[in-house]
This record gives structure tokens, C-alpha cells and sequence, in this order.
């Protein structure tokens, strides 16, 4: 009755508001109930915007620390989105192996700021079809076979002696160097340095990468995102140029292609592989593949394929830097196995334990791709006793299972020697390291990069002894967030010749 007169007496305006903040707190209970009910315990967040405004901290460490208060799988609203987040090994495992969260989110990675999306971003079989298909293209054009490493290693003779020298920026250095290596894969070409096209593309991924989080706002609040954009509201603004102008970049190999493209030729590289491929379905009536995908995809190659592998070479220069004594162990190895006169090749790795097990601590501890990339779960689930309902959000917190006590002792230590056996003549790769995630979704660059990894380190140290005058202990493991989990204080480095 009271309620009634209330609105009678009231103007207008203040009825709706009144009545649409009663529609928003409901909805916001009956969310908070449902979740209770159905999804694993977790914490309260605000109407709307969930427990966003409480993320201080990188992401990976808010959800850290929350395993530790509520579990290692709880849940939280972020956004609009219910989501589970998993942090330990025993229940990701099994989320590992679940055919129900394979999928991605409904909105791609950069929603609110561009629509279109890479096969990266997509579900069910339209991305089962794209990655098959990335899959062969890429081996047609000799991804996993002995070519790729000859790429490699061609690639690394131009790079080496770009970084001889003192005060050298590793990052500005290998970022350029390893593109050019998936560019191989993409474009069919790999690039002088000096090529201003070839600047231009790594500058906006550069950019991208500096500004961009897969769990940043655009993720869970994508009409805030598009409004944010509209009135350019800071990084938003950067993230949407750097976006369109590498896709404007990408286009334009794309157009040139399309002038010498021929349906009957061997293909050279990705695109020429998707435009046959293209071109055959669609004589069929099937348009599941498309150039806005193409254009979409190459540049996610590109990045994916840069990024994450310039990155993890930053940390293991960090870490041989502050560490010189590993410097000289894998240095052994390299004597002993390689000598200085010729050049590594991958097999070498089965008889270099340390500089392996030396690859491996740095994957686990830089943990580059901290919380993976967002996942969905496609139907109701369970992973262990908790139950994930169909469309919740679910972040496998890769950074947690890499600093999981029971299965990494003093896990803040850089140690190699946590994975040697035997007294040190093997190395083990146990299954709780997952720096490319794992399952039918891994990353699809895995066997690239492992095979980069090792080349570009062993060349390195097989020709120069690495030195920084500015070593500050305490900030060894200081990282800073974007795309990738990077090291903060890499110092200037010397790349010294060494003689033999
Ligand atoms: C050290 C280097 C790398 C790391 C740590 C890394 C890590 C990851 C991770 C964690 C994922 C997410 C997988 C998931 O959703 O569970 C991923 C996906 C992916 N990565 Fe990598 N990656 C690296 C290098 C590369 C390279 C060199 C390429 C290029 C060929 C690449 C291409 C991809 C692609 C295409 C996906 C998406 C797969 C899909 O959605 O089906 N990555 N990567």
C-alpha cells in the first residue's frame, strides 16, 4: 500500500529510476543466488560490474590470493559474466581433457572495439574447421618439418650480430627477429630490418601488446568498452588503433597476393593455403571461410607467434643475467655437445639436460600467459565436486599451477635444477608445466616456439658471454602486464664475443 502511494505521489522520472534500480537489484540477487546455488563458492561483488572494482592487482595475483581464501576453483561475477577460475593442478587436469570447455567466450577478445573475429575467438565446429585447416596450411608450408628449423636458423644468422655491442635493448632487438619468423609461415617472406612495412607491423603489435590484457574491461563489460571508445577514453583508443592499423597492414599482403593468386599452384604460405581453400568451399556453397577471418587470423598469427616467443627470450636473458653461473653451465653443455664451429641444430637437445631444464624453469616461473585465454563452457560441467554451468566463463590460472607448493618446492626460487634427474643427466618435462596450456585447445604454435626457444639461446651463448653492469636482485622477478606477463627491469645487456 505504502509502495503504491509512493509511486502515485512521485514524478514520473523518479518512478523509472526508481523502479529500474529495484529491477537492477533483483536481477543482481537472483544472479547472486543462482550462483551460490549452482557455481562454486566464491566472492561478492557490486550490480553490474561484479567484483571488477576490487582488481587492483595484476589479474593472475587477485585470483591467486582468492584461491587461497575460497579454494582452488571458486567462482566470481566479473561483469555481467559468471566465471569460474581454476588454480590448481588436480582440478585443471581435468578441465584439460573436458570437450565442454573448449570453447571460447560468445564476444571475441577485443569486443566493444572491432566485431570481426580470428579463429582464435571461435567455437564449436567453425573453429574446429579453421584450426585443422591453419594446422595443414602451416605444415604445407613446412611447419614441424626440417625446413622450419633451416628458417630458424637463417633467421638467427641475421639477428646475431645486432645485438653485439653494449647497452643493447634485447627486447627492441629479438621482437623484430622472431616475427620474421612466423612471417615466413604467413606471408611467405621474411624481411630486412630495415623494411618500413616490416616496422610498421611489429611497432602496432608492439603497441598491442604494451596496452592490451585478455582479461582486461573489454572482456566482461563490452558496452562499457564501446562506450569508453567512442569518447576515446585512454588505452581503449590505442588498443582499437593498434588493431586496425596491423589488420590494414595484414590487408594489404592480403590484396597482393590476390593479384598474383592462382587456384592451381602449389601454395607458398598461409594466406595462399586459406584462399585455395577458400575458393573450393565456396564452389560447394560452404562460406565458413572468408577474408575478413583471413585477415583476422593472419594478424593473431602474427602476434601470437611474436609476442609470447620474444618474451620468454627477455626472461631468459633476464634470468642468465642474473644468474652467470647458468651462462657457464649451458655453455659447457654447448663445448661438450656442439663446440663453436657449427651450428645448433634441435636435436642437440637430448644431450643438453641443463640448458633444457634451464628453458623449462623460465617457461614456469615467467609464466607469460599468466590466466590463458579465456575459455567457455559449451554445456553444464564438472570438474571434480563443482559444477560449472553452460556459458560460464572459465580462466585456467596457468601462473598459480606454476607456483603450486606441493608441486614446485620454494616455487619463487629459479631453479633449474628442479627438473634434472638422474643426478643431472636428464631433463624432465613433468606434465604440471604449461606454459602453452594443454588438451585439444593447446597452443597451436607449441612445437615452433620450443624449437626457437632452444636455437635462439644456445646461438646466443655459444657466441657471446652476456654481462649487465645494472643487476638489482630484488627486482629479478618484477613483471609487468600486457598481452604477455614481461620482465619489468631488464637492464641494458653487453653481448661480448667470445674467444676461442
Ligand atoms: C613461448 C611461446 C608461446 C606461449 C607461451 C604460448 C601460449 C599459448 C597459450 C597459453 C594459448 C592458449 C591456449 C588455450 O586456450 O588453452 C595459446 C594459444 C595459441 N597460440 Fe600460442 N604460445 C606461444 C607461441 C605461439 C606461436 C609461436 C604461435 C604461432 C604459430 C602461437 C599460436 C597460437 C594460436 C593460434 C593459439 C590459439 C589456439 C586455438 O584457439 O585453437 N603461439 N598460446
Amino acid at each position: 500500500m505504502f509502495l503504491l502511494d509512493y509511486f502515485e505521489l512521485t514524478n514520473p522520472l523518479i518512478s523509472i529510476i526508481t523502479g529500474l534500480s529495484f529491477f537492477v537489484i533483483f536481477n543482481y540477487l537472483v544472479s547472486q543466488v543462482n550462483r551460490l546455488v549452482r557455481l562454486p563458492n566464491g566472492p561478492w561483488g557490486y550490480p553490474i560490474v561484479g567484483y571488477l572494482p576490487f582488481i587492483k592487482d595484476d589479474i593472475y595475483l587477485v585470483f591467486d590470493r582468492l584461491a587461497k581464501k575460497y579454494g582452488p576453483v571458486f567462482s566470481l561475477k566479473l561483469g555481467k559474466h559468471d566465471t569460474v577460475v581454476i588454480c590448481d593442478w588436480e582440478h585443471l587436469k581435468v578441465a584439460f581433457a573436458d570437450e565442454a570447455l573448449l570453447a571460447r567466450p560468445h564476444e571475441n577478445f577485443y569486443a566493444g572495439l572491432i566485431d570481426e573475429s580470428s579463429f582464435i575467438e571461435m567455437s564449436g565446429d567453425p573453429w574446429r574447421e579453421h584450426r585443422r585447416l591453419s594446422i595443414q596450411i602451416l605444415r604445407d608450408v613446412g611447419f614441424g618439418k626440417s625446413t622450419m628449423e633451416t628458417l630458424i636458423t637463417r633467421e638467427i644468422d641475421q639477428f646475431l650480430p645486432t645485438i653485439e655491442g653494449e647497452k643493447i635493448d634485447f627486447t627492441k632487438k629479438i621482437t623484430p627477429s622472431v616475427s620474421n619468423i612466423i612471417s615466413c609461415f604467413l606471408f611467405g617472406q621474411n624481411f630486412e630490418y630495415s623494411d618500413p612495412y616490416k616496422i610498421e607491423l611489429d611497432e602496432q603489435m608492439e603497441k598491442l601488446g604494451q596496452v592490451f590484457e585478455f582479461t582486461g574491461i573489454q572482456a566482461f563489460l563490452p558496452w562499457l568498452t564501446r562506450i569508453l571508445s567512442y569518447f576515446k577514453v585512454a588505452n581503449l583508443e590505442q588498443i582499437k588503433r593498434a588493431i586496425n592499423d596491423s589488420d590494414n597492414l595484414v590487408q594489404e599482403k592480403i590484396d597482393e597476393r590476390m593479384k598474383s593468386y592462382s587456384p592451381s599452384t602449389e601454395i607458398v604460405d598461409y594466406i595462399d593455403g586459406y584462399l585455395q581453400e577458400k575458393e573450393k568451399r565456396k564452389a560447394k556453397g560452404d562460406h565458413i571461410f572468408n577474408f575478413k577471418i583471413l585477415k583476422r587470423n593472419v594478424t593473431e598469427f602474427f602476434g601470437a607467434g611474436s609476442e609470447t616467443v620474444a618474451t620468454t627470450l627477455s626472461w631468459t636473458m633476464n634470468y642468465l643475467v642474473h644468474f652467470p653461473e647458468y651462462q657457464e653451465k649451458i655453455r659447457s653443455e654447448i663445448s661438450e655437445i656442439i663446440g663453436y664451429d657449427r651450428k645448433p641444430n634441435y636435436t642437440d637437445r637430448n644431450q643438453m639436460p641443463f640448458t633444457m631444464a634451464f628453458l623449462y624453469e623460465t617457461q614456469r616461473i615467467g609464466s607469460v600467459i599468466a590466466s590463458n585465454l579465456l575459455r567457455r563452457a559449451s554445456r553444464d560441467t564438472k570438474i571434480g565436486q563443482y559444477t560449472i554451468p553452460k556459458d560460464t566463463l572459465v580462466i585456467f590460472n596457468l601462473w598459480s599451477i606454476h607456483r603450486e607448493e606441493k608441486l614446485w618446492p620454494d616455487p619463487e626460487r629459479f631453479d633449474p635444477n628442479r627438473f634434472l634427474t638422474d643426478n643431472g643427466t636428464k631433463a624432465f618435462k613433468p606434465p604440471y608445466l604449461v606454459p602453452f596450456s594443454s588438451g585439444k585447445r593447446n597452443c597451436l604454435g607449441e612445437g615452433l616456439a620450443n624449437v626457437e626457444l632452444f636455437l635462439y639461446i644456445v646461438s646466443i651463448l655459444q657466441r657471446y658471454r652476456i654481462k649487465s653492469e645494472k643487476i638489482d636482485h630484488n627486482l629479478c622477478s618484477q613483471s609487468v602486464l600486457g598481452v604477455a606477463r614481461r620482465p619489468k627491469y631488464l637492464p641494458k645487456l653487453t653481448f661480448k664475443r667470445l674467444q676461442h
